[in-house]
């Protein structure tokens, strides 16, 4: 049988976690990936100097894009406490960080941002608010803009007993759907998906407690 997990536990987990800086089987304190590594170095000054982190966790993205000169706004349901305190031990760049308590879904897009981020956490969302999302990003996306998103797809959750286990209302989405869904939304474009196989280790068991096809999307709006 299918066990459901409440958004509210899931929420409640992230502002234990982090605050505290414990590291989970997701490995929330990892760098930021080589593939964003590239794409941050490869943007050039036509792209507007503002950028969005949804979901930013411990705040690695967020402080690499204000690192490289950007004004970030950096939303998370959790609160904003721990972020700030990595900006006010950080360089003066750091200062150029908005943190915004919000759930993704209901923040409302309403400038052109360069860049937007959104690292494991869209697949929390309901397939609806994840397209509204990023149909509305798209929309207010003017210059040359950038999106990097890492979203789980075709997700299999399983407790240490073995049993199935879901999120309640998050998207679910086969790796082909999803693919589907982002090819509509940027249609025009440059696209480029990255697909791996994820899994994590429950540290008790050691049971395999979560197996996903992790999709990497990188889009670049041409219409600079
Ligand atoms: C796996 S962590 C990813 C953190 C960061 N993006 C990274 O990759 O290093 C997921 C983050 O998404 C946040 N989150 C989960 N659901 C959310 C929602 N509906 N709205 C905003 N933040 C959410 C959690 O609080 C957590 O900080």
């Amino acid at each position: 049988m299918l066990q459901s997990i409440s958004k509210a536990s899931v929420h409640a987990f992230y502002a234990d976690a982090i605050p505290h800086g414990r590291n989970t089987a997701e490995n929330l304190q990892a760098a930021t990936s080589e593939r964003f590594n590239t794409l941050l170095e490869s943007i050039d000054n036509q792209t507007p100097r503002t950028a969005l982190d949804l979901g930013y966790g411990v705040g690695n993205y967020t402080l690499a894009l204000a690192r490289a000169g950007f004004r970030v706004v950096a939303v998370d349901q959790i609160p904003c406490t721990s972020l700030l305190r990595r900006i006010g031990s950080a360089g003066d760049w750091a200062h150029q960080i908005e943190p915004r308590r919000c759930l993704a879904e209901d923040f409302t897009i309403d400038e052109d941002f360069g860049v937007v981020v959104a690292k494991d956490v869209l697949h929390y969302l309901t397939r609806h608010d994840v397209e509204t999302l990023l149909t509305r990003a798209v929309a207010q996306a003017h210059g040359a803009n950038h999106h990097y998103l890492e979203v789980f797809t075709g997700i299999a959750r399983s407790s240490p007993s073995g049993q199935l286990l879901r999120i309640e209302g998050e998207a679910d989405c086969s790796p082909t759907a999803f693919q589907h869904v982002i090819e509509e939304i940027y249609a025009g474009w440059d696209l480029s998906f990255h697909w791996s196989d994820h899994a994590e280790q429950d540290s008790r068991t050691g049971r395999t407690c979560f197996e996903a096809t992790r999709a990497t999307v990188i889009a670049a709006n041409p219409a600079a």
